[in-house]
């Protein structure tokens, strides 16, 4: 079992499968960004496998893949596969910005992928430009093909940020209301240039509750996970809905998880910069319990928390670097 020096017992392992991304999400992965990391630096599907398995060995139950953006990754249907088949693995789940979704969702789902989040910051086709570079509609129909590819629940996940997206808090609920989907509203995070330059956006999550208090009711609500979200059904409704709240109340004490970069770094916290390198022991003939071994040592120093509010430019990584 993986537990650290907080009592706090990790399960949840969320694998950057690449640092690339389609989308220039500003708030996440800034045009300008150059120092992507090289190929022959990414662990090989081999090596993704022989690390999960020893992540599995030490307890841990359920695999997020993440990016960038995972789709963007040639293997990552392979990948999927062999995670999904490693014993002790429960639930391999996908964080994606659905724009690949269309041609993936059906055989990421025969590859063992139980559930998906998705990001959509607006339904606004002009404004989901501005904040992605990218174009709407392949996202809205690489949601449907996850639907209809039987994968549930479907989880949207909306930055919220004051002054963008605000304002379409209640057409996002109808959205998701028609479509049997969650929605989840995030606060930003100060992580990298990106996650700065979203702060001056910054709205407390309880804003939205209390807004949206006034004209539904929420009863609290529990929802399939592993993550940080606070669930409430809407009353006389199917629609749940999350808020994950790393600014205003932070969710550090009940942290299950750590995570891993394209390059097999492991890092324990991601508001923090500390980390250790596995990929330089699986390069170079380290057993699986010299692995395991190295695991448990960096897990001990797992931080308490992040420090988003004292110092928010700690993070120089862009976020698209870990995929949240
Ligand atoms: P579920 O298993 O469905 O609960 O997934 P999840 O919420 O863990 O995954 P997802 O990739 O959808 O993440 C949603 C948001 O939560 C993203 O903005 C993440 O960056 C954020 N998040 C997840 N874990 C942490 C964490 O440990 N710390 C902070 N600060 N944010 C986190
Ligand atoms: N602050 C909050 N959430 C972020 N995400 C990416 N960058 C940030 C940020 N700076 C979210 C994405 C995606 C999830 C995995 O992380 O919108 O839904
Ligand atoms: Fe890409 Fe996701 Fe970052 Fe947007 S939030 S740039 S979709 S990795």
């Amino acid at each position: 079992m993986l537990s650290d020096t907080f009592g706090r017992r990790i399960e949840y392992l969320r694998l950057s499968v690449t640092d690339r991304c389609d989308f220039r999400c500003f708030y996440c992965l800034p045009r300008s960004h150059r120092a992507f990391e090289t190929p022959d630096d990414w662990l090989t599907t081999d090596e993704v496998e022989r690390l999960i398995a020893q992540f599995a060995a030490l307890g841990v139950k359920h695999v997020r893949l993440t990016g960038g953006e995972p789709l963007v990754r040639k293997e990552l249907e392979d990948i999927a596969r062999r995670i999904a088949a490693l014993q002790g693995i429960e639930e391999l789940s996908l964080s994606t910005n659905a724009s690949r979704l269309s041609q993936f969702a059906g055989p990421l789902s025969d590859a063992g992928v139980t559930r998906l989040n998705i990001s959509l910051d607006s339904l606004n086709e002009k404004k989901f430009k501005t904040i992605t570079g990218s174009r709407l509609q392949p996202v809205l129909e690489g949601i449907a093909s996850a639907q209809a590819a039987g994968l549930t629940p479907i989880k949207l996940n909306m930055v919220i940020m004051r002054g963008i997206n605000d304002d379409e808090v209640e057409s996002m609920i109808e959205y998701c209301m028609e479509r049997g989907l969650t929605l989840r509203f995030i606060e930003t995070m100060p992580v990298g240039q990106g996650g700065l330059s979203a702060s001056e956006h910054y709205m407390p999550l309880s804003e939205i509750e209390a807004r949206l208090k006034k004209r539904y009711k929420l009863q609290p609500a529990a929802m399939r996970g592993s993550g940080p979200a606070r669930y409430f059904q809407i009353e006389d409704s199917d629609l749940v809905i999350g808020f994950i709240t790393p600014q205003s109340q932070h969710f550090c004490a009940t942290c299950n998880r750590v995570r891993v970069s394209v390059t097999g770094d492991l890092h324990l916290c991601l508001g923090q910069e500390d980390k250790l390198a596995l990929r330089p022991l699986i390069r170079e003939g380290a057993t699986d319990a010299d692995i395991q071994a190295a695991i448990h040592s960096a897990i001990a120093r797992k931080p308490e928390r992040h420090h988003f509010g004292e110092t928010p430019t700690a993070i120089i990584r862009p976020m698209s670097a870990l995929g949240g």
